[in-house]
């Protein structure tokens, strides 16, 4: 994890309420140290992966579940490295100094290490998307990453099937053009993705990785109903292992499926953050059992099968 000084390189409108940036991803040689920012909540801890003590609440302090039933990440992807590997976010932070107060959190939505470039997608939804969606080519990009803990990689001979919706496109993106890859190279299943969003203005004008289904909820694209609907009827040729990112009932309804086909479930999951370094416990997520995990440290890249979707919803 390091902050990184970048540059916008791109930005542009992709779906309605919804914009591609793209940035240049170029790490400082020996790591600009995370510098605390006591005054606006800044991580005063070093990396938490690389052992520093986890200040958060320790009923939240189970951190044991970071997707661990698919295991071997795709792309590297776990909290000690600096690989934006899918499923692992950025903090950035939006505006001037100050406002608003709080870095915010978006998930890789692509990397290109020839470009040296990285991007997210990002939908406008207050003060802070309002000023990423204002940003020109060539303005100054304060980031913090890559944070937490991405995806892991499909087992043998099973058809990863990936799920999005909403801001979970992002993501979900990436991880299917990586498993796309490993695919070409011989070293795994071609992935499904499977979309799901309210009509087809919120579809969005980026390139869509071959047989990706989009579902709209009014049919005004593609299959018409609920992505989990689609999914119901959908036969993958091979055990399937379920990636998910998006809105909790969503989440949830994969849960069922993975459930009921008795298949792996890695979920990333958008829970609201502070810090985003594991110190806060701000982004407790529920666990069946009972207990928490930190969606920023444990995650967001989390065993779906032990997440209490009910009480996300
Ligand atoms: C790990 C992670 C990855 C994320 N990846 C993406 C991404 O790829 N693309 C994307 O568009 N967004 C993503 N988000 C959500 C994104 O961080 C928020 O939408 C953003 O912080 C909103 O900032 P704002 O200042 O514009 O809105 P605010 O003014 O802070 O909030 C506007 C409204 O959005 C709600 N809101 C804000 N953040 C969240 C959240 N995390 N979950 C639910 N409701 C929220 C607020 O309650 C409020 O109603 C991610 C969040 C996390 C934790
Ligand atoms: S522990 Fe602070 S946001 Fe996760």
């Amino acid at each position: 994890m390091k902050r990184i000084d970048t540059t916008v390189r791109s930005i542009r409108k992709v779906a309605e309420g919804y914009f591609e940036l793209r940035f240049a991803w170029e790490l400082p040689d020996n790591g600009d140290p995370v510098i605390g920012d006591p005054v606006i909540g800044d991580p005063v801890i070093g990396d938490p992966a690389i052992g520093n003590p986890a200040i958060g609440n320790p009923a939240i302090g189970n951190p044991a579940i970071g997707a661990p039933s698919i295991g071997g990440h795709v792309n590297g992807g776990h909290a000690g490295d600096d690989s934006p590997a899918p499923g692992r976010f950025v903090t950035i932070r939006a505006g001037g100094r100050y406002d608003p107060a709080l870095r915010r959190p978006f998930a890789f939505s692509d990397y290109s290490p020839d470009a040296r470039e990285a991007a997210i997608v990002f939908q406008l939804r207050g003060r802070g998307t309002a000023f990423l969606a204002d940003l020109k080519p060539g303005d100054p990009l304060d980031v913090l990453g890559p944070l937490g803990k991405g995806f892991g990689s499909p087992p043998r001979s099973t058809r990863p099937v990936l799920v999005a919706g909403g801001i979970g496109i992002g993501p979900m993106l990436y991880l299917a053009s990586a498993l796309a890859a490993r695919a070409d190279a011989g070293l795994g299943e071609a992935p499904t993705l499977a979309m799901g969003f309210r009509s087809a203005a919120y579809v969005p004008g980026l390139p869509l990785p071959p047989g990706a289904v989009v579902c709209t909820d009014d049919g005004s694209y593609g299959y018409e109903g609920t992505v989990a609907d689609y999914l119901a009827g959908y036969d993958p040729g091979l055990p399937p292992a379920f990636y998910a990112c998006g809105p909790a009932p969503m989440m949830a309804a994969v849960g069922r499926l993975a459930a009921a086909r008795r298949a792996p479930y890695e979920a990333a999951v958008e829970q609201w953050m502070a810090c985003g370094v594991g110190a806060c416990a701000g982004c407790a997520v529920p666990l069946k059992s009972g207990a928490f995990v930190r969606a920023c440290a444990d995650g967001p890249v989390l065993d779906g099968d032990l997440v209490d979707w009910e009480a996300s919803l």
